[in-house]
This record gives C-alpha cells, structure tokens and sequence, in this order.
C-alpha cells in the first residue's frame, strides 16, 4: 500500500513538476489564438491598401517574398497535399473538420462549416485558401490584425518600417507568444484526454520537448525550426536538419576484410541534439543495417544482413490501437547495431548504412488504400501520395568495404 502510495506521489509530482516548466501565460494565447476553426477574418479595413487586402500568402509574397519562398519549400505549404486530400472524399464533415484543425484550419478554408449543430455547406469557403494549407494568414491573422513577434533585438529603430505597414494593412501586435514552443502546441501535441497508448498520447512533441534538455538550455521550438526567423520548419525529411540532430559512429574490426575470415562492424547512433524524442512521430522509421552484397550488389542469401528499427510503430488494425514496439530515442540515447559473420565467398563488399523513410506508416497505408480500389477521386492521389512518400526516402550514412579473395 505504501509503495503504491508513493508511487501515486511521484507520478503526480513528475505531472506537476512538468505542468510548471509550461509557459503559463503562452498557454492562454494558445487557446484563445488557437480556435477550431479560426473564426472568419470579416470585413477588410476599409484603410487597408488594395494590394494588402487578400488573404492568400500569394498576395503576402508581393512585400514578404523572404518569408513566402521558405514557406512554399516547408511542409506547412503542403498540408493539403494528396495523401489527406486522397482520404477527404468518403469522410464525413465532422471527420474533415477533425483534419482541418490542423492542416487548413481557418473558416475560410472549410468546405462546411457547424452552423447550429447542423453541418452547412460553407459559402465562404476560398478554395485556393484551402489548397495553401497552413497558411500565413493561419498563422498571421486574426480579424486581419497582422500577428508578429516582438523586433528584433540589435535592429535599428524600425519606426518608419512601422508605419509603412501601418498605412498598408495596420501596425502589427508584437507578442511574445509567437516565440514560444506553446505557439506550436496545438498542432504538434495532442491533447492529454486524447488516445493514449502505453501511456503517451500518438503526437507527444511538446512534452518530449519540457522533459528534453533543449528546454533547459533555453531552445524552443522556433530556436531549430525557424533559425534567424527563417520560415522553412525543416525536420526528418531533411538530411542535413536530421543529421544536426544525432551523432553517428561505427567501428570495424579491419578495412581489409577477407573471405573466410570471422568480421565484426558495429554502428551506433545517438539523439545528442533533436528537442524531442528521435523521430518525434510516429511515422516515420529509421534503420540501421549491415549486411555482405554479392557481384550483383544484392544481399548475400542466408544470415547475412542485420538491422535494427528505430520508431514507435503502432497496430492500428484493432481498436484500441496498440503499440507493436517503441524504440525511438530519448534525448541521449543510443542505439546500436552490432553485425558479427563469418565471411562468405560470395561475399564482394560489405555495407554498413542508416537509411530513412520519412514517411514510413503513410507508404503503408497508400499502399493498402490504392490495393482497396477506391471507387472515389482519391485512388489517383493515393497513387501521387506514394509516389512523392517513396521519393523522400534518403541514405544518412553510407560506409562500403571491398571484400578481398582469401
Ligand atoms: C503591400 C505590401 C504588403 C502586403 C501585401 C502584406 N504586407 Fe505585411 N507588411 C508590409 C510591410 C511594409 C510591413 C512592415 C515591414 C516589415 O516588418 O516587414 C509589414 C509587416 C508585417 C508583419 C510584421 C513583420 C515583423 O517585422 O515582425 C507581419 C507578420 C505581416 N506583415 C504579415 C503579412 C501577411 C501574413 C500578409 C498576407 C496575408 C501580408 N503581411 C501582406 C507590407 C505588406
Ligand atoms: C506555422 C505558422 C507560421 C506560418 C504558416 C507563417 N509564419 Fe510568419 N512567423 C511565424 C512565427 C512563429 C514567427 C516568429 C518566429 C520567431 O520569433 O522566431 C514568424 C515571423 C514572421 C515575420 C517576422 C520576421 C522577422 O524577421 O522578424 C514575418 C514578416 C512573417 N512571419 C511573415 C509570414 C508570411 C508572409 C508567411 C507566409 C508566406 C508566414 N509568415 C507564414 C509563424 C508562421
Ligand atoms: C493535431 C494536429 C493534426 C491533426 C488533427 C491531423 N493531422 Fe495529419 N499531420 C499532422 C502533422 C504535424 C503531420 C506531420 C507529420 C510528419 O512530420 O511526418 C501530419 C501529417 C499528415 C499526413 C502525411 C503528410 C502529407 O500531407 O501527405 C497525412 C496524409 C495526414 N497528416 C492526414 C491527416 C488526416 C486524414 C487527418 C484527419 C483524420 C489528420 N491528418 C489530422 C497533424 C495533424
Ligand atoms: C495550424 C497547425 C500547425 C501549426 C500552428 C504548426 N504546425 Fe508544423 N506542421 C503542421 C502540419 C499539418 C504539418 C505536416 C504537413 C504535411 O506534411 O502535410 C507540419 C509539419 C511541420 C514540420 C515538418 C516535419 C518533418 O516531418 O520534416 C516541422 C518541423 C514543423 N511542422 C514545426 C512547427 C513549428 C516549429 C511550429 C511553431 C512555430 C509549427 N510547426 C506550427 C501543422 C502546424
Ligand atoms: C534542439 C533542437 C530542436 C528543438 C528544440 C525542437 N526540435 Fe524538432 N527536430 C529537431 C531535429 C534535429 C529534427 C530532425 C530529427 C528528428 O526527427 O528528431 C526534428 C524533427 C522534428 C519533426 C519531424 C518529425 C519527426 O518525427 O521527428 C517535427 C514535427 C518537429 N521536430 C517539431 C518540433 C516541435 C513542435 C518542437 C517544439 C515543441 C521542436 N520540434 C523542438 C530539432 C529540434
């Protein structure tokens, strides 16, 4: 009973130790920045300039075209792309409103909107809005009040700048909210009375994030994903985002392997500087393998390769969803994959490789919605979805051996 007790006292402890690392006052932007949907951006001031009155990041291109370029490159651009406009067609409108939360969440990006408890075909919607996704004006715009972070800090007055924007769509509320990870919550960390399984909720960032010691050097989210205040939210898709995140070793027994003789490689990587668990979702897979290739450079048959799996992969074939395994890497962590054979002739190289696949669970499910021969639009976008999840696939390391004739 005492065990049990204490434990209780030290689950609750742990809660609120971390419920007090959150950023109170962010927190309270968030829910009242952060509704679902964004209520209509209403009439356009009448002061506002003709070219400032849009709500496309088209038009915001025009005076913003830095931030525009690095948003078109980022997955933000892209939230509406084919593999969640491939799902829309047979789904209900409140299951689309649950997606749209987060991939198109203005009202004015809503194909129906809840008009007393009735679902309503939305007169408003704007369809090249919708197809932008997370938009700037998502982000940017409430009541088309221009929503921004505080100067920055060194920049010469910027009162002329000020007025500028004044005169062409009103000054712009400086908040600091906008330089907080809670800025990023609502999108990147479910809610804690969501689907939990073994424990965590399926999108668990931000709490990754106050546990990790990112947040005890200071770094939030916008510190590595918007460095300089670059709008590109590079993360597991890009190489070089993905390789500051870990530290990669590997060890050989000798450059010079021979055939016969027994050879041990082992290779070893660590999550030394992601904010978060490595990856943080639970999409993508990351692998680290070995294995001796023949002339053909395929994989010599028998017991000749070795990997391991870093990922939290779910069984979603049941419900409640389980939890096949768990083996992403908290901050510090290592993982590592020890490869001991004896060589066969066969054998002409050796290769040892990290190899990630982004989109891991989602090249799963494409591939099991086109082998369901949709009836609706969406067989052609599940096609292109796969395609695309396909091409993002990349080598991390790459560490090959010439294998010599004994
Ligand atoms: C006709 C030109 C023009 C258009 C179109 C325009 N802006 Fe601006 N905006 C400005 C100018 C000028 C400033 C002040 C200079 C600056 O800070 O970049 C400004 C400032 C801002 C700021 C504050 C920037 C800061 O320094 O912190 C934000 C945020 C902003 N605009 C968002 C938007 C968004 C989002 C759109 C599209 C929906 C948009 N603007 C369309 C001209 C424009
Ligand atoms: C996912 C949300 C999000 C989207 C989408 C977004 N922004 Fe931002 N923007 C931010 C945040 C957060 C900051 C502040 C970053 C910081 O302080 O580190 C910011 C900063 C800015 C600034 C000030 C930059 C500076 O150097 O001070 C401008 C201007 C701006 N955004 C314009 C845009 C435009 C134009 C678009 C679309 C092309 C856009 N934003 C899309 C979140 C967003
Ligand atoms: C709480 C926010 C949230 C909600 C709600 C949400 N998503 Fe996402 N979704 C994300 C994030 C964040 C990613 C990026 C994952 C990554 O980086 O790999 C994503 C990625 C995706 C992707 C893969 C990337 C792409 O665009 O092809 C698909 C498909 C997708 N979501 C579909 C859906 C569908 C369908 C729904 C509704 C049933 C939904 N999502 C609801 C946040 C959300
Ligand atoms: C309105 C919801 C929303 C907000 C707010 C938001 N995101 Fe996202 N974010 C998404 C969605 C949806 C995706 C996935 C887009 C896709 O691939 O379809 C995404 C993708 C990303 C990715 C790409 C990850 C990868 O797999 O490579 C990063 C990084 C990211 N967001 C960081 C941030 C940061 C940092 C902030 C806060 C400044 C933020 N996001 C705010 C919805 C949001
Ligand atoms: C100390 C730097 C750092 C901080 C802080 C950080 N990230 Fe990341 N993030 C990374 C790196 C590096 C990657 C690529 C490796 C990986 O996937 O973990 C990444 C990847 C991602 C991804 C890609 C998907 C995935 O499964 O990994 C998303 C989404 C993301 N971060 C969101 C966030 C959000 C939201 C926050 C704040 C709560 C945050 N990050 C804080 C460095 C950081």
């Amino acid at each position: 009973m005492v065990g049990g007790l204490a434990s209780l006292l030290y689950f609750t402890l742990a809660g609120d130790v971390l419920k007090s690392k959150e950023n109170a006052e962010a927190n309270l932007w968030r829910v009242a920045y952060w509704k679902a949907p964004i209520p209509f951006q209403g009439e356009v001031p009448e002061n506002f300039h003709p070219l400032a009155r849009d709500l496309s990041a088209k038009r915001c291109a025009q005076c913003h075209p830095t931030q525009y370029e690095d948003w078109s490159a980022s997955l933000h651009s892209k939230a509406m792309g084919p593999g969640i406009a491939g799902q829309y067609p047979p789904f209900s409108s409140s299951e689309k409103a649950g997606c749209d939360v987060c991939h198109a969440p203005m009202s004015e990006q809503a194909e129906e909107l809840r008009v007393s408890g009735e679902w309503t075909a939305n007169t408003k919607l704007n369809q090249n809005l919708q197809q932008e996704g997370v938009t700037c004006a998502a982000c940017h715009l409430r009541k088309h009040q221009r929503n921004a972070p505080p100067q920055r800090t060194g920049k010469q007055d910027d009162s002329e700048l000020e007025e500028l924007s004044a005169a062409l769509h009103g000054k712009p509320l400086r908040t600091k909210f906008f330089e907080t990870s809670e800025f990023c919550r609502g999108c990147h960390q479910h809610e804690a009375n969501t689907l939990k399984i073994s424990g965590n909720t399926i999108e668990n960032t931000y709490i990754e994030w106050l546990k990790s010691p990112a947040y005890d050097a200071g770094k939030t989210c916008q510190s590595c994903h918007m460095p300089d205040r670059k709008h590109l939210w590079k993360g597991i898709h890009d190489k070089e985002m993905t390789t500051s995140g870990v530290r990669i070793e590997h060890t050989l027994s000798t450059e010079n392997p021979k055939t016969g003789e027994v050879f041990r490689a082992t290779l070893k990587l660590s999550n030394t500087g992601s904010g978060h668990r490595f990856p943080t979702y639970t999409t993508p897979a990351v692998y680290l393998k070995a294995a001796f290739l023949d002339k053909d450079a395929k994989v010599v048959s028998g017991d000749y390769f070795e990997q391991h799996i870093i990922q939290r992969r779910l069984n979603m074939s049941n419900s409640p969803w389980t939890e096949y395994f768990d083996t992403r890497l908290a901050s510090g962590e290592s993982a590592e994959l020890v490869f001991e054979k004896t060589i066969p002739p066969e054998a002409v190289r050796f290769k040892l490789w990290i190899w990630v696949k982004p989109d891991q669970f989602y090249e799963g499910f494409y591939k099991r919605m086109i082998s369901n021969k949709p009836k609706h639009a969406g067989l052609a976008q599940f096609q292109e979805a796969l395609v695309e999840a396909k091409n993002r696939q990349y080598a991390l390391f790459t560490k090959e051996l010439e294998i010599y004739a004994n």
